[in-house]
């Protein structure tokens, strides 16, 4: 199987062994404790599943401005966007730390951090990260609002992560570990595999990505990894996603070639870099290839809507990452054909012969009432959704 990046085994930061995560939560109750923001929490989940290998923890100023900078920590390690404890909390010491969850109820201890860097951050320096990782400092985008609003210091070091949040008990049947995902791997006796990102209930452009990707690579199998943690207002929860993905894959793939998984992490929208973070991880949970699309993980028009490939060509070094990218070109419905299609492949096609797809235009008509056609998502998918955006439009009424 595909090796973990920057090392030969997977290091996860998730104390695994009961009594010993008993202690420790026992420990940190009489440790000076600090509330983490929501991105910092979700670093330390994603640092306890091991998709965020080799990191020991939260990284320092130098490793974050030099992540930025060039793509690699002070150290040499390939690494794309920075791993941040920022705080707006004053005070904070060396030494242990009892970091708590702000997404649970009664914000119980989700990890201990060993507290080894205390730095102050200026919003200069936030907001020239933060014009490297998103490419703008644009306010209004989702990404820079919440990055450059975290806090004024930089809280580094080693952490012990005991509990995975919210993601366990949410989302009990896809919540995955990387560990977990590699295990599933092998035990399906899989050897190539591919990756699909999502943040959306998977229309059609998504499933015959998946499927092209599959039958191109000539891959044994398909892991499709959704976000679920925090988006955006607007974006479909993850529960909806989550059962949308369900239907399509059972109506739709052929038994044992996918595989439903997700991961707890909240949306960057950084388009290219965070395309590349997301290999990184994949690489990390064993999968061979990540499929990479258009304005893969990107926010309006932000990003050109194949930036997120061609970083892969500018910006990653020869050799930097083991795992591969899956590169598809626009897929639209084509009414010539009566399938979905890469608009590429098409060349006999004028723009009229296509129906472009995209979640963005399909939450607008869910958002107006109305049911996506068939061009755009599978019926019973559509049915989902339909259920959903009724119970959420008599929520509001
Ligand atoms: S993302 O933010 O997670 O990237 P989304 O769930 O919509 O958003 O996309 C998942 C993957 O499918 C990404 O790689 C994206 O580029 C790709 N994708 C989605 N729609 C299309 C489309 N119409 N054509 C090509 N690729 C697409």
């Amino acid at each position: 199987m595909i090796k973990p990046h920057g090392s030969d085994t997977l290091n996860p930061l998730y104390v695994a062994d009961d009594a010993k995560r008993v202690a420790l939560l026992k420990e940190a109750e009489s440790l000076p404790s600090l509330l983490l923001n929501s991105a910092a929490a979700a670093n330390a989940v994603m640092l306890g599943a091991g998709y965020f290998n080799p990191l020991t923890g939260y990284m320092t100023l130098a490793d974050a401005l030099s992540v930025c900078d060039s793509l690699k920590t002070s150290s040499g390690l390939f690494w794309p966007v920075p791993i941040l404890n920022v705080t707006k909390e004053s005070g904070v010491k060396k030494g242990k730390l009892a970091l708590r969850d702000p997404n649970v109820e009664g914000n119980p201890v989700l990890a201990i951090m060993d507290v080894q860097g205390v730095e102050p951050v200026s919003a200069e320096q936030l907001s020239a990260m933060a014009l490297q990782i998103f490419g703008n400092v644009d306010p209004q985008h989702p990404g820079v609002a919440t990055f450059t609003g975290l806090g004024n210091t930089v809280l580094s070091g080693p952490i012990q992560v005991l509990s995975y949040s919210y993601f366990e008990e949410e989302f009990p049947g896809t919540f995955r570990t990387a560990v977990e995902i590699r295990d599933e791997i092998a035990k399906r006796g899989w050897k190539k595999v591919v990756a699909f990102q999502t943040r959306n209930p998977m229309h059609r452009a998504h499933e015959e990505l998946c499927r092209m990707a599959k039958e191109r690579l000539n891959a044994d199998g398909i892991v499709i990894h959704m976000l679920l943690g925090k988006l955006k207002d607007g974006d479909i929860p993850a529960d909806v996603r989550d059962a949308c993905i369900r239907t399509m894959v059972e109506h739709y793939f052929e038994p044992n070639t996918v595989m439903i998984t997700g991961y707890g992490f909240d949306m960057l929208y950084a388009g290219p870099r965070e395309a590349v973070l997301h290999a990184v991880f994949r690489q990390n949970m064993g999968t061979d290839y990540l499929i990479v699309g258009r304005d893969h993980a990107g926010v309006g028009d932000y990003y050109g809507p194949f930036d997120a490939q061609t970083i892969f060509d500018d910006k990653v070094p020869e050799g930097a990452l083991k795992i591969q990218i899956f590169r598809a070109d626009n897929t639209a419905f084509s009414k010539k054909l009566g399938r979905v299609v890469m608009m590429r492949e098409a060349p006999d096609h004028v723009p009229d012969d296509f129906i472009a797809l995209s979640g963005t235009k399909v939450r607008a008509m869910l958002g107006a009432g109305i049911a996506p056609p068939q061009e755009f998502s599978r019926p019973e998918v559509a049915k989902v959704l339909m259920e959903y955006y009724q119970i959420a439009d008599a929520a509001k009424a």
